[in-house]
């Protein structure tokens, strides 16, 4: 008993002795970190409460569902940009248009430096949606089944927030609404346009992803997506009938032996601790069962996580489909289709932007809601972006069971669970906002 009351006079008198000593002596800059914390936690705060509100959710959603209804495929997106272009006007946000054909570049903020940009994809798939509900695809063949039409919401409900606090901001926001990802390589396109994106300090781009359950985003620092190319090669013979193949050159026979060849250049010349991917998609060649072809045409993907890696194997699959012909007799030509422009580079998050928007995204759903992203071989042509400026991107979960919202991306039963905008529009938001605010500017670029 005595002791008992010994020990906790004790405590006590310690507890209050580093209570005082702490508030006394508390450096100056773990106060100004207190601040910027509570600063964020009530900036976060707000900014999903308000894009959780009826009428905004409403709002954004239905921008959503009219884009989804109305798919339009790489560098077509043109009643998207004039539907984004509409809700711009009705806002009063200023922008530029037309940047790469459809696409558009709005601006928020005091004009002056530094420039953050936030970007949202406008494209869909050419894919016919098997999902039925009311705001099914209308146009058959073309499905939004990789989720843009919702990032471009997430990106009008973010400049709605923004424009909301737009004289509060310490610097300029960029909105960036980019044609063609899937393949036409808008990014790369939009970084042309002369006076557009280049005074970027920074860009966040935020993809849906059905793996994760809705309330989760997940990334993660450094490399998080291959760089990828496509190919497609034409391998020539000399077709005849098929009883006599010493007349011939069997162009069939040489793209069999070519395609077991370039399987190779992954299991036998790179380094097993290291990621890369050489896949044939598709081969076409000769109709008849008697009748050895003229030609054969096939192609594929190549990818790796780095880009000495996509050199190295764009080389070596030209030397190895004119070599492999050549042993057949016949003459091949490789097409790495360098005009679009591919490959799409790797994507790397920034470091420091990745650490900021983390702890933007902890503050907004809770440090469990916010994982560690696995590296995959997919790519993106953020890639284009993040190879220039310091940029990230950060998958945000669209998963709920009742929904049946688990289905993979480019799957034609692809469904978005649209309670995951308000959140999306928000971490943009804050993303941005809080940029500025701490003024995470890379020198290293
Ligand atoms: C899933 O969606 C349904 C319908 O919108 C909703 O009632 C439910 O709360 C959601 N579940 C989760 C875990 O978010
Ligand atoms: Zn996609
Ligand atoms: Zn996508």
């Amino acid at each position: 008993m005595y002791c008992a009351m010994h020990c906790t006079s004790f405590v006590f008198f310690f507890f209050f002795f580093f209570l005082i000593s702490s508030t006394l002596w508390e450096p100056q800059w773990a106060l100004e970190e207190n601040t910027q914390e509570l600063e964020l936690e009530f900036l976060s705060r707000e900014l999903l409460k308000s894009a959780r509100e009826p009428e905004f959710f409403e709002w954004m959603r239905g921008v959503r569902r009219r884009i989804h209804q109305y798919p339009e495929l790489g560098f077509q997106e043109q009643a998207t940009s004039q539907l984004v272009r509409s809700e711009l006007d009705s806002l009063g946000i200023q922008y530029t248009w037309p940047v790469a054909e459809t696409g558009i570049v709005a601006s928020i903020g005091s004009g002056s430096e530094p420039v953050f940009a936030l970007r949202a994809d406008m494209d869909a798939l050419p894919l016919q949606e098997l999902v039925e509900w009311e705001f099914k695809s209308k146009i058959d063949g073309k499905m939004h089944a990789c989720g843009h039409d919702s990032h471009v919401a997430m990106l009008l409900g973010a400049a709605k927030l923004l424009h909301n606090k737009k004289d509060e901001l310490k610097g300029t926001i960029k909105l960036v609404f980019q044609p063609g990802e899937e393949g036409y390589a808008g990014a790369y396109h939009m970084l042309q346009h002369p006076g557009a994106l280049d005074d970027l300090d920074g860009i966040f781009f935020i993809h849906v992803l059905p793996s994760y359950p809705t309330g989760v985003i997940a990334s993660r620092p450094g490399t998080i997506l291959a760089g990828a190319g496509l190919f497609s090669v034409t391998i020539r013979g000399k077709g005849r009938h098929a009883a006599t193949p010493h007349h011939n050159r069997d162009p069939i026979l040489a793209a069999a032996f070519t395609i077991l060849s370039l399987q190779q250049i992954v299991s036998r010349e790179t380094n097993p601790l290291e990621a890369r991917v050489v896949t044939v998609g598709f081969i076409e060649g000769g109709k008849a069962g008697n009748v050895i072809p003229e030609y054969v045409k096939f192609g594929g993907t190549y990818r790796s996580l780095t880009s000495e890696g996509l050199s190295y194997i764009q080389e070596r699959i030209k030397e190895v489909v004119q070599l492999q012909a050549a042993v057949h007799r016949c003459d091949a030509e490789v097409e790495f289709m360098e005009k679009t422009p591919l490959p799409y580079p790797v994507v790397v998050n920034n470091e420091a932007l990745y650490e900021h928007a983390k702890k933007v995204g902890e503050t907004l759903l809770g440090e469990q809601n916010v994982q560690l992203l696995p590296v995959t071989m997919g790519s993106e042509d953020f890639g284009f972006f993040s190879q220039k400026i310091p940029a990230a991107v950060f998958v945000l979960g669209i998963k709920n069971e009742s929904l049946k919202s688990g289905q993979a991306l480019h799957s034609p039963f692809f469904f978005v669970d649209e309670e995951a905008l308000p959140i999306g529009a928000a971490l943009n938001a804050a993303v941005a906002i809080s940029y500025l605010e701490n003024n995470i500017v890379d020198p290293t670029y």
